[in-house]
């Protein structure tokens, strides 16, 4: 297969590169190497252009030849305050659009791309009194008084977390969790205008080798793994109790290619799949940073209290629905992950200032 991955230079889409060359697959990347996702250029082997996903001209070319796209670029993170906000939307929802409308015209029919789980919003959780029920986002004043775990919307009782499955309905809290919402609703409108079959592959935490530093557009694993680079303690948010499903970046990878070679069989056409992509295996925060102080000999994790007002308590998926239809499953352990992740190297993104090894 010739498979376009945009994004293709960034943490999640060389490792899908590395993944389809390793099974025998002729990947091509567009990547536009956003500043604040590469302070220098990546190495980069193979084909690639350098080129935006909303330059319509280059992803018509990028295109030709291609079986099938996987559509990793994007701008992640929670960014630095909300005049990010166009730049977020711009960036994925106009570069979506702009791609699906080249592959329409261009008679490209699959799509795997790259969800992610902040679609959900919170968790899943259940009341004993009341069963399923959706907290709204949590009060400034129950954060700022360290009650963090939301309560029954009903009654008030504190609530068990569990599993959310595809079918939960959507809840994005955040500019960015909007943005990988509209892209999965871009993607189905495709679909059912093209008769195309779309994937998203609904990530939780990804970590791993190659995971950029601690930009405001990068992941919580690697804001801990930098403060131990610097010889500091990982500072940890709320109690440390928010439970996160933590899935390594080459499990990810094959989730990637597991879905790309089967598309035509377990999508319909004119429509999209949702799976969530996970270890299966729930953490809390502090765990991860405990785990990774540990592997890394450095300082213990410090509990600050502090809070962010977009953030969700807990988040974990069941990844069933992936396991079933494509024999898919997370093969790298917890504590092996972390381990090997905490001497893994970093990569630069230029909003890491001077002096941040
Ligand atoms: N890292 C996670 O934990 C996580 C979780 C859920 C979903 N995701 C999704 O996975 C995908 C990859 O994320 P990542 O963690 O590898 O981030 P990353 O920043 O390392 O990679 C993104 C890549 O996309 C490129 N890019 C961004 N905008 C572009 C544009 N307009 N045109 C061309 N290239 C562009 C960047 O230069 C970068 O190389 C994203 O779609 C992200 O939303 C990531
Ligand atoms: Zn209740």
């Amino acid at each position: 297969m010739r498979v376009l991955v945009t994004g293709g230079a960034g943490f999640i889409g060389s490792h899908i590169v590395t993944a389809l060359t390793d099974r025998g697959h002729e990947p091509v990347v567009l990547d536009a190497l956003l500043p604040a996702a590469h302070a220098t250029p990546p190495p980069l082997d193979g084909e690639w252009l350098h080129a935006d996903v909303r330059d319509r001209e280059a992803v018509a070319a990028a295109l030709r030849g291609v079986d099938a796209v996987c559509h990793q670029a994007a701008m992640v993170g929670l960014g630095k305050d909300f005049a990010d906000a166009p730049a977020y939307v711009s960036c994925n929802d106009l570069g979506t659009a702009v791609l699906l409308a080249a592959m329409a015209e261009r008679g490209v029919r699959e799509l795997v791309l790259a969800g992610s789980m902040v679609v959900y919003g919170e968790g899943r959780y259940d009341c004993p009194r009341h069963g399923r029920v959706r907290p709204g986002p949590r009060a400034e004043a129950d954060l700022a008084a360290g009650r963090f775990d939301p309560v029954c919307p009903e009654c008030g009782t504190p609530l068990r977390p569990g599993r959310v499955k595809e079918d939960a309905p959507t809840d994005p809290r955040t500019v960015y969790a909007s943005t990988k919402l509209a892209q999965e609703h871009l993607a189905a409108a495709w679909a059912r205008s093209v008769g195309g079959r779309a994937v998203s592959l609904r990530y939780h935490n990804v970590y791993g080798p190659g995971m950029p530093r601690d930009t405001p557009y990068a992941g919580v694993a690697s804001f801990f793994r930098s403060a131990l680079a610097r010889g500091e303690a990982p500072t940890v948010f709320e109690d440390g109790g928010q439970r996160r499903d933590f899935v390594h970046v080459r499990d990810v990878a094959t989730a990637n290619v597991a879905a790309l070679e089967a598309v035509p069989e377990v999508v319909a056409p004119s429509s999209l799949t949702a799976y969530n992509t996970g270890s299966d295996d729930p953490r809390t925060v502090g765990e991860m940073a405990t785990a990774l102080a540990t592997a890394f000999g450095g300082p213990a994790p410090v509990v600050t209290g502090a809070y962010r007002l977009g953030d969700v308590r807990h988040i974990t998926a069941s990844s069933r629905r992936i396991r079933e239809a494509l024999g898919w499953r997370a093969a790298v352990p917890f504590t092996e992950g972390m381990a090997a992740f905490a001497r893994a190297p970093q990569r630069g993104g230029c909003l890491s200032g001077p002096g941040r090894a």
